[in-house]
């Protein structure tokens, strides 16, 4: 069980620790503040991999100077404890100086629509953000499987495409999305919700579910699917809505009618706080 902080360390490490035999390194990386979504992560890659490395890093190239990144909650300490908890070999946890150096002036950008739509067109430099800390640590860790959250299913879909892009020999494992008992999204950011944000912030989680179940009874038209989601979200009058989209589930384009499983994707500001969701339409 170690915690490391600098990329020559946990490449010693990593080394020393494959030391010429065939092993299997698990990848978990993350921002921190760890829940039980990332913990899921975590354990699924425990139970796959000889040995499990979990990032925690709180990376300021994917967030934009009016957003979040000094405010975000942070806790290495708590952190490390559960990752070693539920399965971590290795915690790596770098400062900023370590992962971008003064001159760090080379970034990995996936171009196109996957990346200017949803969550891409209010967050334009978000997936760039992404993708470039994603490569750094994929090159510092060399993972045979590296695990995401369905939660961010544009992130896993951005991140599938930078790997076949750059051949990259890494399976992405993509999990399900978890959830707290009353239906609202385990997020790392829900600890910024005061109590009547928090309670308004379950319209989403019931829109979605509620939208499944008029799928399930029949309704195919996206139309009339995305209409019923944001009426209902805008019911809360605390809720401001950045984008309710219906998308296929592989690529990510738009569709009209429902003939293949899709994607439901919404983004929501509750006062200060983007909250995300989404559910699956699924057509075998
Ligand atoms: P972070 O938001 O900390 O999430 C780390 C991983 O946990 C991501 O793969 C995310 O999809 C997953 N996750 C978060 N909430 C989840 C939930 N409720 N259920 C299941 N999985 C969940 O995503 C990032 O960090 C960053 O963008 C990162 C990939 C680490 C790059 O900086």
């Amino acid at each position: 069980m170690t915690l490391i902080k600098t990329v020559k360390q946990i490449r010693e490490e990593i080394k020393k620790r494959v030391n010429e035999k065939e092993i299997s390194i698990g990848f978990v990386p993350t921002m921190g503040y760890l829940h039980e979504g990332h913990l899921s992560l975590i354990e699924r890659a425990r139970k796959e991999n000889d040995l499990v490395v979990v990032s925690v890093f709180v990376n300021p190239a994917q967030f934009a100077p009016n957003e979040d990144f000094d405010s975000y909650p942070r806790n290495i300490e708590r952190d490390y404890r559960l990752a070693i908890d539920f399965g971590a070999d290795i915690v790596f946890a770098p400062d900023v100086d370590e992962m971008y150096g003064e001159n760090s002036l080379t970034f990995v950008n996936v171009e196109g629509e996957l990346t200017r739509k949803l969550c891409g067109k209010s967050r334009p430099t978000f997936f760039r953000g992404v993708t470039t800390v994603l490569a750094k640590l994929f090159n510092i860790i060399n993972p045979t499987n590296a695990y995401f959250g369905q939660k961010d299913a544009q992130q896993v879909a951005v991140v599938r495409k930078m790997v076949e892009d750059l051949h990259y020999d890494i399976n992405i494992i993509s999990c399900p999305l978890v959830r707290e008992h009353d239906g609202l999204a385990l997020s790392s950011r829900n600890v910024y919700l005061n109590d009547e944000e928090r309670n308004q912030a379950l319209i989403l989680s019931k829109s979605l579910f509620a939208a499944k179940e008029m799928f399930l009874n029949g309704e195919k038209n996206v139309h009339k699917l995305k209409q019923f989601i944001v009426d209902n979200i805008k019911s809360q009058n605390l809720a401001d809505i950045d984008y309710v989209e219906i998308v296929d589930a592989n690529t990510l384009e738009d569709v009209e009618i429902i003939e293949k499983t899709v994607l439901i994707a919404v983004a929501v500001n509750f006062g200060k706080t983007r909250l995300i969701d989404n559910i699956y339409l699924e057509v075998d």
